[in-house]
């Protein structure tokens, strides 16, 4: 962990970061080293419990999803896993569902596999996730899955997802916890020595998979992030823990500031 970022900042800092330019910097280029074998190596070290909690998370969207002309956005949404879980619950095609990455090597991933689908395709947009190239309250829902925490500034990030949201409009946050208990400890062990050994050796780079664990142990508690959500505009705040609290989903509702553009 780097002592030299202000300390004002909660977000995530890689090593060799000193402020929030080079921490967002060495996260785009980590992901970038790791993107040829990220969805190979997600659903090994994951055992593919990855995708049940993309599943579960784009279906607790659907009051949304299945409305005729909803606006999604999925924000860092690397090679599209659960940008594709949204497409499909959404179904009907008219919604328009957008992935949003600022590693292109990750895009190029997501694009190509949307190539093999039958259903119409999301669109990706190349987007730093602090700063959106989107009007305010274009949205009607904006999700993150195991992104957000890569974020070097999480109120930062979640004032920009505030903005982005219409008022009345969702967002729900998927990223790893830190389980308590004896299923907690067994998890530790996994997590902070195993992943990382054979998450190195799939992938060829080792600072990828030691700063995972340390990210999600530098990664707000529960109550903190929903009282950083609830900072940011964000109103019936909640987290419901996922396989034992291994990840979770964070969901908030934007709070109706102007009552013309709700939805
Ligand atoms: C762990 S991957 C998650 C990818 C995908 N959502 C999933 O569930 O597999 C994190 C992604 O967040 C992206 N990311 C991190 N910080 C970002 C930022 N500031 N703006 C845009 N993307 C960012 C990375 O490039 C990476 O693709």
């Amino acid at each position: 962990m780097n002592q030299e970022l202000n300390p004002r900042i909660v977000g995530a800092s890689p090593a060799g970061a000193q402020d929030r330019e080079s921490a967002s910097a060495a996260v785009r280029e980590m992901f970038t080293s790791i993107a040829p074998r990220y969805d190979l190596l997600n659903h090994v070290l994951s055992f593919n419990i990855d995708r049940l909690w993309w599943r579960r998370t784009a279906r607790s969207f659907d009051a949304i999803l299945k409305r005729p002309h909803a606006r999604v956005l999925d924000l860092c949404c690397g090679t599209g896993d659960m940008t594709f879980a949204l497409r499909r619950r959404a179904n009907s095609g008219t919604q328009q569902i957008l992935g949003a990455d600022f590693s292109h090597a990750m895009l190029q991933r997501a694009a190509a596999k949307g190539k093999s689908t039958t259903l119409q395709p999301p669109q990706w947009i190349e987007a730093d996730a602090l700063r959106l190239p989107f009007p305010d309250g274009y949205f009607h829902l904006v999700t993150s899955a195991f992104g957000f925490r890569n974020l070097a500034d999480y109120d930062a990030g979640l004032c920009e997802i505030a903005r982005v949201l219409a008022p009345g409009g969702e967002c729900g946050i998927l990223d790893f916890g830190e389980p308590g208990g004896l299923i907690g400890q067994c998890y530790r062990v996994y997590f902070k020595k195993v992943l990382p050994a054979i998450g190195t050796v799939l992938s060829g780079v080792r600072g990828p998979y030691a700063y995972l664990p340390a990210s999600v142990e530098r990664f707000p508690s529960p109550d903190e992030m929903l009282g950083r959500m609830h900072q940011s505009g964000f109103r019936e705040v909640s987290w419901t823990p996922y396989t034992f609290g291994v990840a979770g989903l964070y969901r908030g509702v934007k709070n109706d500031c102007h009552r013309s553009e709700a939805f």
